[in-house]
Order: C-alpha cells, then sequence, then structure tokens
C-alpha cells in the first residue's frame, strides 16, 4: 500500500494519514450564518481525517451566496466557530477553514446588493435564496476599491481563523465562484489589469492569496482550483495557458497546498500536480461505496502525483471512514435529502463502525 495510513508532514503539523475531508457546505446555521452548536458534533465525529477542511465559509455579507451557507466576519461567528475547532482539536484532529466569495452566484435576496462578479456576465442557472430559485441576476462589475475591499476581507477573515485557533486556511479557487470567475475568458471580458490574458486574469487570484498567505504564513494557506469544471455556468477555452502561468504565481508564493476538486480536466490537474512543488490534495473517492474501489482510485491518485486525498460524501456518511478503509469495512450511503439541511437529521446521525456493530 500506499503509506495511505502512515503519518505526513504538512503547513507545520503532523498529519496521522493521507485523508481529508472535502469541504461541504451543510447549511447548518442561524439566518446570518452563523455556525450552530451541532457543527461542532458533526466536524468532531470526523476529527480521524488526516485533516478537515470546513464547508466554503464567506468572509463577508456580498460574498455570501446560498442560504444558510456558514460566514465568518463577525465577533459572534467568531465564537461560534472556535466551539467547533475547539471541539475538532479536543477530539484529536487539525482543521483548516475554507475561505469563500460566491461572486455571481449570488442573489440580492441574500443580502440586499447586487452580487459583484469580474464582468456584468449573468450566470445562467437559479439561486439557492431563503424562498423560491430566483434566476440569478445580472452581477456588477468590480471597480477597483471593491477588489481591494474584498482581498481585505479574504485577509481579514483568515487571520481571524487562524487567531480562533484554525490551523490553516484554504482560499476557495474553484466550482464557479468569484476567484474562479476571474480565471475564465467567458466571465472575466474586463479590459484593466485583472482581465485580458492569464497573466491579468490569474492577478486577482494571486493577490488574494498574496494578502492571506502573508497575513497567516505561506505553509498555512492552500488554494482549490478545479480546471474545465463546468459547475455554475464556467467555461474555461483557454485553461491550459492559464493555469500553468497561476500555478507558478502561486508557487512563487510557497503556499501549502494546492487541493484540485474531481471534475477537472485530469490531464491538466495531472500537469500541473508535477509542477507544483509542495502538497497536491486530490478528490480521490469521488463516489463508490465500496471500500477496494475507493483504495484503488486513490493509489492511482497518489500514483498520479497526489499527496493528500481528499474524500466528500464518502466522510459526509462515514465519520469513521479513515478506520473503514484501513480494515476494508463496507461503508454507509449517503442521503442526499439532508446535504443542506436537517438539523442533526442526515448530519450527526450516520453510524461509526464499533455503532452499527452494537446496533
Ligand atoms: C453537500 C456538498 C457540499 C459541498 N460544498 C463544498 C464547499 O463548500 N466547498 C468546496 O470546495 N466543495 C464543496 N463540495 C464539493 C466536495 O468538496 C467534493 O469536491 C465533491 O463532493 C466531490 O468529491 P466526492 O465524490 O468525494 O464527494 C460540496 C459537495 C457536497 C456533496
Amino acid at each position: 500500500m500506499s503509506g495511505l495510513f502512515d503519518p505526513v508532514p504538512f503547513g507545520g503539523l503532523t498529519l496521522p494519514n493521507r485523508l481529508v475531508m472535502s469541504p461541504m457546505g451543510r447549511g447548518r446555521t442561524t439566518a446570518d450564518g452563523t455556525p450552530l452548536p451541532v457543527m461542532a458534533e458533526y466536524y468532531a465525529q470526523r476529527a480521524a481525517a488526516g485533516l478537515v477542511i470546513s464547508e466554503a465559509t464567506h468572509p463577508s455579507p456580498v460574498a455570501v451566496g446560498h442560504a444558510h451557507s456558514v460566514r465568518l466576519h463577525t465577533a459572534e461567528q467568531a465564537r461560534a466557530w472556535a466551539e467547533v475547532v475547539d471541539a475538532v482539536h479536543r477530539a484529536g484532529g487539525r482543521m483548516y477553514l475554507q475561505i469563500m466569495h460566491a461572486g455571481r452566484i449570488s442573489h440580492p435576496d441574500l443580502h440586499g446588493e447586487t452580487p459583484v462578479a469580474p464582468s456584468a456576465v449573468q450566470a445562467d442557472g437559479t439561486a439557492r435564496v431563503f424562498r423560491g430559485k430566483p434566476g440569478y441576476p445580472m452581477p456588477r462589475p468590480m471597480t477597483a476599491d471593491d477588489i481591494a475591499a474584498t482581498i481585505e476581507d479574504f485577509t481579514r477573515c483568515a487571520r481571524k481563523a487562524t487567531d480562533i485557533g484554525f490551523d490553516g486556511v484554504e482560499i476557495h479557487g474553484a466550482n464557479g465562484y468569484l476567484l474562479h470567475q476571474f480565471l475564465s475568458s467567458v466571465t472575466n471580458v474586463r479590459d484593466d489589469e485583472y482581465g485580458g490574458d492569464a497573466k491579468g486574469r490569474i492577478r486577482f487570484a494571486v493577490e488574494v492569496a498574496r494578502a492571506v498567505a502573508t497575513e497567516v504564513g505561506p505553509e498555512r494557506t492552500g488554494i482549490r482550483l478545479s480546471p474545465g469544471f463546468p459547475l455554475n455556468d464556467m467555461a474555461e477555452p483557454d485553461r491550459a495557458e492559464v493555469y500553468p502561468v497561476l500555478l507558478d504565481g502561486l508557487d512563487e508564493l510557497g503556499l501549502g497546498h494546492v487541493h484540485f476538486v474531481a471534475g477537472s480536466d485530469l490531464g491538466l490537474v495531472h500537469e500541473l500536480s508535477r509542477r507544483w512543488q509542495r502538497t497536491v490534495v486530490v478528490n480521490a473517492g469521488t463516489g463508490p461505496l465500496d471500500t477496494d474501489a475507493t483504495l484503488g482510485a486513490a493509489d492511482r491518485a497518489l500514483a498520479d502525483g497526489a499527496h493528500l486525498l481528499s474524500f466528500g460524501r464518502q466522510f459526509l456518511a462515514n465519520p469513521d471512514l479513515p478506520e473503514r478503509l484501513r480494515t476494508r469495512a463496507s461503508l454507509n450511503a449517503w442521503n442526499p435529502r439532508f446535504f443542506y439541511e436537517g438539523g442533526s437529521q442526515g448530519y450527526t446521525d450516520y453510524p461509526a463502525l464499533a455503532a452499527s456493530a452494537a446496533g
């Protein structure tokens, strides 16, 4: 086997295994995006992951993209998050905060403002607001002041996160949200220094990463990317030119990790993984409820250049996923009905092995 269950150094920590809990928004918050107490229980149950990465967390109100997605910009939100991180640490785990601005994948119902984006290019699709599913509106192109303020919001959020005990942060540069929108020639048609060729379109992502890394340390800062992933109405016709330039820009900053999303352009992910000097994290499981198939996929990803493997839905439904994979036990199935709502149902009630055997 590949050392999947051996300790590995990462960001000044020693991870007990190479399995990462992939970030997953679960919507267990108050209406203003403050974590509910049940979040501490949920994440602590999954503390056996080598690393837990939190769900996408918004650094300001206008960054919010979905009803009930979680935030970290007020003192109350920081207090509630501190309980989550403490619970994970008490359970023996390590946890990063994922920071996300949704850009055009948003709606005024969520924060009272016109969503912002690199350019006035409307997304096809419907927003998840508190009531109904309205279409995404036309976003407002960001001014230079908006850009500076947004970089400041990411930085302040990262500082708050590490102040309350998070072991590091992951910047969300994937899945069609704001940073990703800046990278694409379809969603970014700006004619200033943040648009145009690859060098212009990567500028915003690199500036966010530089500011965050300067604030909390590059080794504790990572970024999630999804080259070629069409989620949220994205298209990246010239991604093969853009991402190598982006990776070189991020590499120069000494960022600790880059995390690739399943569904990305796999050939490009392999090329980029070879290019990256430090830790590469890859979504490896992507679904099978079969332990051998999952371990096989994990081994292939390691052979293709990954150092850590992230699992989303398998961790969602199996709080003790590392133990199940190590012992080749069966896996619980997930229930999508409770992905984004449902209190403790479909959230903290997935049984661990001992509990399944007993009951
Ligand atoms: C309920 C749910 C919420 C998700 N929320 C996020 C998120 O907040 N941030 C993120 O980067 N990816 C998010 N994802 C994507 C996962 O991190 C992961 O990339 C995806 O589920 C594929 O991996 P899997 O096959 O192991 O589940 C989410 C996925 C699910 C199922």
